[in-house]
Order: C-alpha cells, then sequence, then structure tokens
C-alpha cells in the first residue's frame, strides 16, 4: 500500500500539545500551526494577561488553554506539569519552545548571564520531560509514538557572530540532551527530536534587524535562500514531526535556517 498523504498522514486530530513560550514569538507559530493540523493546544508565557490573550484569539483556530509559568527553576516546571495535568489531562505532543538569551563582549560577560539562560534552555525542558513520563508512555504507542521535540538552534552548531555566549552552549546542550533522551525513551515509544531554527523576525533577533525589519547584512551575507524564516517554515516542521508522519525520527537534530548549516 502507498502512502496516505491525502488520509491524514498530517493530521493532529485529536493531539493534545503543550507549547511552551506559545504566546508570542515562534512559539506562537508553532502553537498556531498544530492547532491548523487540529490539535488541541496549551500554550505558556510568563504574563498572565498575554497568555489568556493569546490563548483567546489562538481559540478561534482550535481550543487553546492558557497556563501562565515562568519557566527559570525546575520548581516551575514540576506546578506547570501539574496545573497541565489538572486542566487538559494527557499529553501526546512537547514542544519545549521557551528560551532566553544573553549577548555582550567576553570582557564584561557577566556571570549572572549564565545560570538563568541554562535554566530556561536547558534544564526546564528536561525537567518538562521527566514529569511528563507518565502521560507521554501513556499515550506512545509503537505506531504512533507521543513526541518530544525541542527547539535549538544554528548557534549551538555553527559560529555566529552573536557573543550569546551562555546561549549558544545552552543551544548545543539542548541538542546532545535531545539525542539522549530520543536514546533512552525510545522503547518507551517516545521520539525526542530538536529543530534548530536559523533567523526568524521574533523579539528574540530585534536587535540583528534594522527599522524596515531587514537585518543589517545578514540576508545577503549569511543565508543561501536570503530570506528570514516565515511562520510556515517553523510550523510545517513542527506538524511533520508531530504528526504520522514524522513518527519514525528520533535522535534528529533539524534546521530550519535557509540553508545556513547545511550549506557551509
Ligand atoms: N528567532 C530566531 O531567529 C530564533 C533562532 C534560533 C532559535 N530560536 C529559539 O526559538 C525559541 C523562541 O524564541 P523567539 O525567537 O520566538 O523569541 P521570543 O519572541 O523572545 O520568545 C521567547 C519565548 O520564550 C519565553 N520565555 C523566555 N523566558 C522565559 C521564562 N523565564 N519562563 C517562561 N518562558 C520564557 C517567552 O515567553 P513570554 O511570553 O513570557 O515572554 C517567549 O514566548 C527560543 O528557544 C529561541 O532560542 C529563535
Amino acid at each position: 500500500m502507498g502512502p496516505e498523504v491525502d488520509r491524514g498522514l498530517f493530521s493532529l486530530s485529536g493531539k493534545r500539545a503543550l507549547v511552551t513560550g506559545g504566546a508570542q514569538g515562534l512559539g506562537r507559530m508553532i502553537a498556531e500551526g498544530l492547532l491548523r493540523a487540529g490539535a488541541q493546544v496549551a500554550i505558556t508565557s510568563r504574563k498572565a494577561e498575554v497568555c489568556e490573550r493569546a490563548a483567546q484569539e489562538m481559540s478561534a483556530i482550535g481550543p487553546c488553554t492558557p497556563l501562565p509559568a515562568d519557566l527559570s527553576t525546575p520548581e516551575a516546571a514540576v506546578e506547570l506539569a501539574r496545573r497541565y495535568r489538572e486542566a487538559v489531562g494527557g499529553l501526546d505532543i512537547l514542544v519545549n519552545n521557551a528560551g532566553k538569551t544573553w549577548g555582550g563582549p567576553i570582557e564584561t560577560f557577566p556571570d549572572k548571564a549564565w545560570p538563568g539562560v541554562m535554566a530556561v534552555n536547558v534544564q526546564t525542558p528536561f525537567t518538562l520531560v521527566r514529569e511528563f513520563l507518565p502521560e507521554l508512555t501513556a499515550s506512545g504507542a509503537a505506531d504512533g509514538p507521543s513526541r518530544v521535540i525541542n527547539i535549538g538552534s544554528v548557534a549551538g552548531v555553527a559560529i555566529e557572530p552573536l557573543q550569546a555566549y551562555s546561549y549558544s552552549a545552552s543551544k548545543a546542550a539542548i541538542h546532545q540532551l535531545s539525542r539522549q533522551l530520543a536514546a533512552d525513551l525510545s522503547e518507551r515509544n517516545i521520539t525526542v527530536n530538536a529543530v534548530l531554527p536559523g533567523f526568524f523576525p521574533t523579539s528574540m533577533t530585534a536587535h540583528l534587524r534594522d527599522n524596515e525589519g531587514a537585518p543589517k547584512g545578514v540576508i545577503d551575507n549569511h543565508i543561501p535562500l536570503r530570506r528570514l524564516g516565515r511562520p510556515d517554515d517553523i510550523a510545517g516542521i513542527i506538524v511533520f514531526l508531530a504528526s504520522r508522519a514524522g513518527a519514525y525520527v528520533t535522535g534528529a537534530e533539524i534546521p530550519v535556517d535557509g540553508g545556513i548549516i547545511g550549506c557551509r
């Protein structure tokens, strides 16, 4: 029998997803993509009113639950898992998207730029996977595994002139953690992959753009496909990985970067 592309290969109907940092930026693009593919989605944001407004707006697409959370400590991740369980119940797709950066010259790069970045970008994603093991194990099956998708970065692979020392180290760490978890959780029918965005116009990259929104010299000199990332670019890879189409992919590091890594 051939592939069933026309019969729900990319459908997420009946699936439950949690997207950390899903109220804005890449997380919002991801949450909207999952909703459009038919999933019900819970999102987090640090500010309750931002989280609630975003969830209300996205409810026009599909069921979206706001779960405000500041994920700078493992305790907060444990508490988020508890509140998710109470509000939604089971979990099929966990997207660890929330991320924090810090850039500055090495001479004055402060020690305080390390623990917060490592906590949000590496430790909290790990804690969430650990806490959600019962749900992810329950919803994973041999021909339909549950999914963990960690948002890494090209900065964790390629050398970028960002002087974001703790950030690039944290992204390399989440890539490696994803592979380790993929190996350890395969027998529970849980896939774990890292998606590595290149350059998307969000608040995290605002300092690299000028008033017109174009990055200073970055597109021409740095991105082989000569444009910034768009919502469809990130939503497409996430829906693929989360759907039946992505069921056989685990332990992968997938760049979505217009060729920055692949064309080096
Ligand atoms: N934009 C790019 O080109 C690019 C490239 C490579 C990788 N990435 C990665 O993509 C992910 C999303 O970033 P973005 O570009 O969309 O930037 P962004 O708009 O600044 O979003 C950052 C997200 O992380 C959340 N967050 C930050 N600190 C948090 C904390 N302590 N607790 C809970 N949530 C926290 C924010 O939630 P709030 O709503 O509370 O602010 C927000 O949703 C990050 O992991 C980033 O490293 C982005």
